[in-house]
């Protein structure tokens, strides 16, 4: 029986390479755990990936197979117990201003500072920008994600969904060389948070910047992402990676995205990890493995 294999890119190894054509992010054999006195627990299993400049990279995977804690690893929080981590080719070692997170929650904006105040923070305490260029940076991405008239407002003023502007505006105001975003709408209901899609990918039409962006919904991933890391359950393991370029908000509904959708979830799911992790080959496509049986 003939398939329809989703577009898929070969799978990425994390190595250093000439700074030209090098991945500005590169997750090799990144093994993350959790130790306590009594136990461990292993949060990812030698996930690798590769991001380049511009994507749009998302990682997808139920919960608790260690999306969250990977973007953790990224931002430096935590260090792999195997593998590594680069940025621009040097060591992820602890947190930096190249890299900004954007949470779900809404209580991320200190709640004494003004929207203002809050965009411009962490240009002052990282010593990025001086007040006066803090102040005119601060405005101008508070324009970007149209709350200019809110500068001088307190965040208890603001919707849930103005606060995830403000976090957005405050994380693209560092310039950040990657911006992390952990299920940053997956607390907006349904209609704030299509909306919040749109003004992103809107954000990133004119931006170009980098996003690794971590989400359980398989619609989101697909409207949001250019590229998809499929996860497997706890720990989470490499599936697959995806091409979703093609995919977006005007895309929903269709027949070629259901179809994937539904695969995604199928490679999820339905088929079982193998020891190691899977990669993109392995995992259904170019060139199958008779693993995966096709109906
Ligand atoms: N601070 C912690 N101490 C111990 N175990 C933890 C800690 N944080 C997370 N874990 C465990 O690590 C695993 C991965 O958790 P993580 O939060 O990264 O998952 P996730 O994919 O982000 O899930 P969700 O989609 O629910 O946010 C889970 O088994 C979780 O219980
Ligand atoms: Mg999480």
């Amino acid at each position: 029986m003939s398939v329809h294999p989703l577009p898929i890119t070969p799978p990425t190894g994390g190595r250093p390479g000439p700074a030209a054509d090098r991945p500005l992010l590169q997750a090799e054999g990144v093994t993350l755990e959790y130790r306590t006195a009594a136990h461990t627990v292993r949060a990812t299993h030698r996930v690798s990936f590769d991001v380049h400049r511009g994507d749009r990279f998302v990682l997808l995977g139920p919960s608790g197979c260690g999306k969250s804690t990977l973007l953790k690893a990224v931002g430096g929080f935590i260090a792999p117990r195997e593998g590594s981590i680069r940025l621009d080719g040097r060591v992820v070692s602890g947190p930096g201003p190249d890299r900004v997170v954007v949470f779900q929650e809404f209580d991320q904006l200190p709640p004494w500072k003004t929207v203002k105040e809050n965009v411009m923070f962490p240009l002052l305490a990282s010593k990025r920008a001086g007040r006066r260029e803090a102040e005119a940076r601060a405005l101008h991405w508070l324009h970007k994600v149209g709350l200019d008239r809110f500068a001088d407002a307190f965040p208890h003023t603001l919707s849930g969904g103005m606060k995830q502007r403000v976090a957005i505006a405050r994380a693209l105001a560092m310039q950040p060389e990657v911006l992390l975003m952990d299920e940053p709408f997956a607390a907006l209901d349904a209609l704030t948070r299509r909306k919040m899609q749109e003004e992103l990918q809107a954000l990133w039409e004119e931006e170009r910047f980098t996003l690794l962006f971590v989400t359980h919904s398989i619609e989101e991933a697909l409207v949001v992402g250019n590229r998809i890391l499929l996860l497997s359950p706890h720990p989470g393991r490499v599936r697959a990676e995806i091409n979703s370029h093609q995919f977006g908000l005007h895309s929903l509904g269709g027949s070629e995205f259901q179809s994937t959708a539904k695969r995604i979830h199928g490679l999820l799911f339905d088929e079982p990890a193998q020891a190691g992790g899977v990669d993109a080959a392995d995992a259904g496509h170019l060139p199958r493995p008779p693993r995966v049986q096709e109906a």
